[in-house]
């Protein structure tokens, strides 16, 4: 019997208020009906943001390490349901098990960072220029934040937004992807058993069109946090000019990696088959694209060749699978749309280019890895975020061609370079557009306590995870504390003796 999930508001589970529903099937095997959920519209939303305003006064006032606490005790069953919570993970979306252990593992580390910050919560004093006055910044909350969350995460990414806001003293409401709802709703059911008080988190379950829609207009949110494509960061960003709503966007990626001629070229190997093929190629940071220095083109190709038709690709709950299917058939068209648009401009396609439709993978949206050699920067496959597993392989000169030819893109999130020698790693780090550089490793990998995010298209200027998460939801107020019992007037006064 598959499980009938409700929103959660005001720390109770209804229904969607119109009755609808959709159900959430299995993209390994559509047989294999995970959960009926609700299908929201705005007068959810409105429910649920009338709720977590009502909690906001109350839970900005809980002292911070105090919500740090019940942060941690969160993490903590976390770490005991962590198995199973990643075998529904898996079920839900087919990210491999060993991904889906990563992902609630992120979501772990990322709540203990949050419980670390509740003791710290920094900001800044600093000298006044009249005496008997003193002045320091505070972090405040900002009031209820909207969080809109995509599928290929479906742990992680609602952590890194939902553990700094609730930390920073804002309550919010999430719409998780409609692909996985799963694993948000049994996310947040963890936060209410940690003790996470009723408003302060909510979760509204529907399409983007109604739901994400809703959130973004309603006037009682105070900003909005999305990871998702460029196009609706820019519709987002857009409403929220219009209304003055702070936004953090997290959008779209064409991560290069750059062999140079001296590089490892094994652990290269290695490194791009787990950037590229990682989770089907379905992350923001995922490598499509790969550079190749000349001298190594054609040993490197051949040998990446024969590796990838080597992967293993099947069901994710088979601990021996490397590469599960696209999340869903839409997803799995659009990567085949892909490799029609490749083999037209004229890249040579080397490998895969085929969706797996026979026997055990009739059920589910698989698709071959993919790669074409001989791109150039002018073909859409170089220029365009695919998010499956299609790598997109050019050839250049030397170390200023590769590098102009990494930056020779709209997005920059993630970039990796291999090679032995440090100076031209260091350059990479300074000359690289984008947001991450990784040296001698792949451009999947972040880690939760660093700043996550890109330039360029990818994103607004904000970045997730680490400390500045906690800049995101939070303003800063500055205070002036005079103690002189006198006026004093700044930039008047100044000079007294
Ligand atoms: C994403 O794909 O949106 O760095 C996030 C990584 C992961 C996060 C990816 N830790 O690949």
């Amino acid at each position: 019997m598959a499980k009938e999930y409700k929103n959660f508001i005001n720390g109770k589970y209804v229904s969607a208020n119109s009755g609808r529903t959709y159900e959430n099937r299995n993209p390994a095997n559509q047989d294999d009906l995970i959960g009926i959920f609700p299908l929201s519209d705005q007068t959810d939303v409105s429910d649920a943001v009338e709720a977590a305003k009502r909690a906001y006064p109350i839970w900005r006032k809980v002292p911070v390490p105090m919500r740090g606490e019940i942060l941690r005790r969160a993490t903590e069953i976390l770490i005991a349901r962590k198995d199973e919570l990643a075998k529904l993970m898996t079920r839900e979306m087919r990210k491999i098990l060993k991904e889906t252990r990563g992902d609630v593992q992120e979501a772990i580390d990322t709540g203990l960072y949050a419980s670390g910050e509740g003791r710290r919560f920094f900001s800044q004093t600093t000298p006044s220029e009249l005496r008997n006055k003193m002045c320091f910044v505070v972090r405040q909350p900002m009031g209820v934040w909207g969080l809109i969350t995509p599928w290929n995460f479906p742990m992680a990414i609602p952590s890194w937004k939902i553990f700094p806001a609730l930390l920073c003293g804002n309550t919010v409401v999430i719409k998780p992807a409609t692909y996985t709802p799963a694993s948000t709703a049994e996310f947040v059911a963890v936060l209410t058993e940690a003790g996470v008080p009723e408003g302060v988190i909510n979760v509204v379950f529907g399409s983007g069109n109604e739901v994400g829609e809703a959130l973004l207009n309603h006037p009682d949110i105070c900003g909005i946090s999305f990871t998702g494509s460029s196009e609706i960061g820019r519709r987002i960003a857009e409403v929220c000019g219009k209304t003055l709503k702070r936004c953090s966007l997290e959008l779209g990626g064409k991560n290069a990696q750059v062999v140079l001629a001296d590089a490892d070229l094994d652990l290269a190997l290695e490194g791009v088959l787990w950037g590229a093929f990682g989770t089907t190629g379905q992350r923001c940071t995922a490598t499509s694209r790969l550079i190749l220095e000349e001298k190594i083109y054609d040993e490197f190709l051949e040998k990446l060749i024969a590796k990838a038709n080597s992967l293993k690709i099947g069901d994710g709950l088979d601990e021996s699978v490397e590469m599960g299917p696209l999340v869903s058939d839409g997803q799995r068209k659009t990567v085949h749309s892909y490799v029609e648009i490749g083999k037209k401009e004229g890249a040579k396609l080397v490998c895969g280019g085929e969706p797996l439709t026979q026997g055990n993978y009739a059920k589910g949206f698989f698709y071959k890895p993919t790669i074409f050699a001989l791109v150039r920067p002018e073909m859409r496959i170089f220029q365009e975020e695919i998010f499956g597993p299609v790598l997109s392989v050019s050839k250049v000169k030397d170390f200023d061609e590769a590098i102009r030819m990494v930056n020779n893109s709209r997005y920059g999130l993630s970039s990796s370079v291999y090679t032995r020698d440090v100076n031209k790693a260091f350059r990479a780090v300074e000359e690289i557009e984008a947001g991450i550089t990784y040296i001698n490793a792949p451009t999947i990998g972040a880690e939760c306590h660093l700043p996550f995010g890109g330039v360029k298209e990818t994103g607004n200027g904000h970045r997730e995870g680490g400390w500045t998460a906690y800049e995101i939801f939070s303003e800063l107020k500055t205070v002036y504390f005079d103690y002189s019992g006198a006026l004093q007037k700044a930039q008047i006064d100044t000079y007294q003796q």
